[in-house]
């Protein structure tokens, strides 16, 4: 039996922007997603994640065609193998339930059947596999699981090719998130927004613009650590997602009662239409923006940020 794990995602800056071949910025968070995968006499996959209610149903189609990809990519093409999964990352939309556990299942094969791929070739099965849920995803969300910590992500929109920056940050960075309790459909949503850039180029055309400038200033803000200017873009990042469209009355009151309650900025992360928000907080205002939230009866969670990417468990740590 082999275990892996990889962390969840939040993207700080840039999501669907970074469809259009714009840079975002990502990072993975403490939770995880732990796959235990053994050879076995048939297939059978065991979810035993803790989700938003509903989500694990909704996506059990996605689900099941993303690890027959893997399997596939990884030439274990009608191998029987038990897959199990654990941890503490909690399936829902907008933290990267899918990457994450796109990147831990190959990690687990990988060690199962002594495939001896290295962590680059891990990201490129973590990313078949994602296609599994989302059509074709930029890459941003199996980068950020695979490769962990601050991570600057571009498509090349000639060749497909994803490529990553590291970036470091000199503050340490607390986020609450907020869960609207709604699972979204990625894919979907994706479709949308190249509709609404189709119906009205030059509108698209200006907000490329206006999220261009921000996330020049937002690598450099994280870089010298400078919060209150962080929380300003995520702001203003958030703006240009709602004039997307891509936004929806519980997002919008997630980031009103973060902004109410002392954060120095919020935005929806990932797809949006349900998932998370986040907020960026510091040590005094984390507890009152997290207790607003669940006093207007929404899950929230406090997070540090950074975490290590995809790694192989060995017995004796905790699934
Ligand atoms: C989803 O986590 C992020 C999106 O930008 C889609 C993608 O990057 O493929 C909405």
């Amino acid at each position: 039996m082999a275990k892996a794990s990889a962390p969840g995602k939040l993207i700080l800056f840039g999501e669907h922007f970074v469809v259009y071949g714009l840079p975002a910025i990502a990072t993975a968070i403490e939770a995880r997603t732990v796959a235990k995968v053994k050879q076995a006499r048939k297939f059978s996959l065991q979810d035993n994640r803790p989700e938003t209610p509903g989500y694990k149903k909704e996506k059990r189609d996605q689900q099941s065609d993303s690890i027959q990809r893997i399997l596939k990519v990884m030439g274990l093409e009608g191998e029987k193998v038990s897959i199990e999964l654990g941890g503490n990352l909690i399936a829902a939309s907008g933290v990267g339930a899918s990457g994450a556990s796109c990147a831990a299942i190959a990690a687990a094969l990988n060690e199962e059947f002594e495939l001896g791929k290295g962590i680059d070739e891990i990201n490129d099965v973590a990313y078949e596999g994602e296609k599994g849920y989302h059509g074709v995803p930029s890459g941003i969300d199996n980068c950020c699981s695979t490769y962990g910590g601050f991570i600057l992500f571009r498509k090349d929109l000639k060749t497909g090719e994803g490529i990553v920056k590291q970036l470091h940050s000199k503050a340490i960075l607390s986020i609450v998130i907020g869960n609207t309790g709604i699972t979204s459909n990625t894919t979907e949503v994706v479709e949308d927004v190249k509709r609404e850039k189709q119906r009205d180029p030059d509108r698209f055309s200006r907000m490329l613009d206006d999220y261009s400038m921000i996330i020049k200033e937002a690598e450099s803000s994280l870089d010298n650590g400078d919060l209150r200017k962080i929380g300003l873009l995520m702001n203003m990042n958030h703006l240009l997602l709602e004039e997307m469209d891509v936004s929806c009355p519980e997002l919008e009151e997630l980031v009103d009662i973060a902004a109410n309650s002392g954060a120095l900025g919020a935005k929806l992360t990932g797809t949006g239409r349900g998932g998370l928000m986040i907020a960026l907080v510091n040590k005094e205002t984390e507890g009152t923006v997290a207790s607003a939230i669940e006093k207007a009866s929404f899950r929230s969670e406090i997070t540090r940020i950074g975490a290590r990417g995809v790694r192989v468990e060995h017995d004796g740590t905790t699934c």
